[in-house]
């Protein structure tokens, strides 16, 4: 199977001259240690309201959390999908060990492959209609088209018909070569593996504001991307997550 050939070629393999290597690894080239964001730089900005902080007990949050599929609780406002995004895919503040920006979810090598777009289902009280890039470094949505999607194009984007009556699409997609430049093969399954942390994340930072929301597989890859505008090889999509 394609899959366990995949696996087994990312593996580490220990070379007999292998030097060991602490963490800081001085000898990585300058780019590795570089942050890139992808920006919308001409396209309208929406400043997110300031986060506000987390009251209730992570045991509460955990306890609570569960996926949703049009239990509707609350209508999402900007306010609630300020805190949601800051919680999970946002930069917080800076890195002890080279001052870079800290994220809420950990990065292999802090490469930051991830890029997130909000892509609105149906109208709701957070945003106009359309697709929007979040940029972690500023908090801010950039703007990048407005657009209502119609009942055929929610049906060639989404397998199952409860995804159409949801607010909005939190999707995730990789800039692979910024993780593959670095660690060939097994770079793979690090976006993966960082994109289900995020998803976690989205998922209980959602539960905190009382939005029910579902980490969501049965997207039609290919349609997704050309909404985003994205080639599908260079970026392409790793997770969805629809608040409901
Ligand atoms: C990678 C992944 C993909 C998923 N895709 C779907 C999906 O396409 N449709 C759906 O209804 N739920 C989807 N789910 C949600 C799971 O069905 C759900 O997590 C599972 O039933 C356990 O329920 P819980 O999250 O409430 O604990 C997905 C979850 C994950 C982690």
């Amino acid at each position: 199977m394609l899959f366990n050939e995949y696996h087994q070629i990312s593996k580490n393999r220990r070379q007999a001259d292998a030097a060991r290597r602490d963490h800081t690894d001085v000898t990585s080239p300058e780019h590795f240690k570089t942050t890139y964001y992808k920006s919308y730089d001409r396209f309208p900005h929406i400043v997110l309201p300031k986060p506000e902080s987390i009251e209730q007990s992570y045991s509460n949050i955990i306890i609570k959390r569960e996926s949703g599929r049009n239990n509707k609780k609350e209508s999402i406002t900007l306010q609630a999908l300020s805190n949601i995004l800051y919680y999970s895919c946002g930069e917080l503040s800076s890195h002890a060990l080279d001052g870079r920006g800290r994220r809420a979810v950990s990065s292999a090598g802090a490469r930051y492959p991830l890029e997130v777009y909000i892509l609105t289902i149906n109208p709701n009280d957070a945003l106009s209609n359309g697709l929007y890039h979040y940029r972690p470094d500023l908090h801010v949505l950039e703007y990048i088209y407005e657009h209502a999607l119609t009942p055929e194009e929610k049906d060639s984007l989404f397998i199952h018909t409860w995804v159409d009556a949801c607010s909005l699409a939190i999707v995730m997609s990789s800039l692979m070569e910024r993780n593959v430049g670095k660690y060939k093969e097994r770079g793979y399954r690090y976006t993966l593996l960082e994109a289900g942390a995020m998803g976690q994340a989205l998922q209980n930072a959602s539960t905190v504001e009382n939005i029910s929301s579902c980490i969501y597989g049965g997207i039609y890859d290919n349609t997704l991307e050309e909404l985003l505008d994205v080639d599908g090889v260079t970026e392409t999509i790793v997770n969805t997550v629809v608040l409901n």
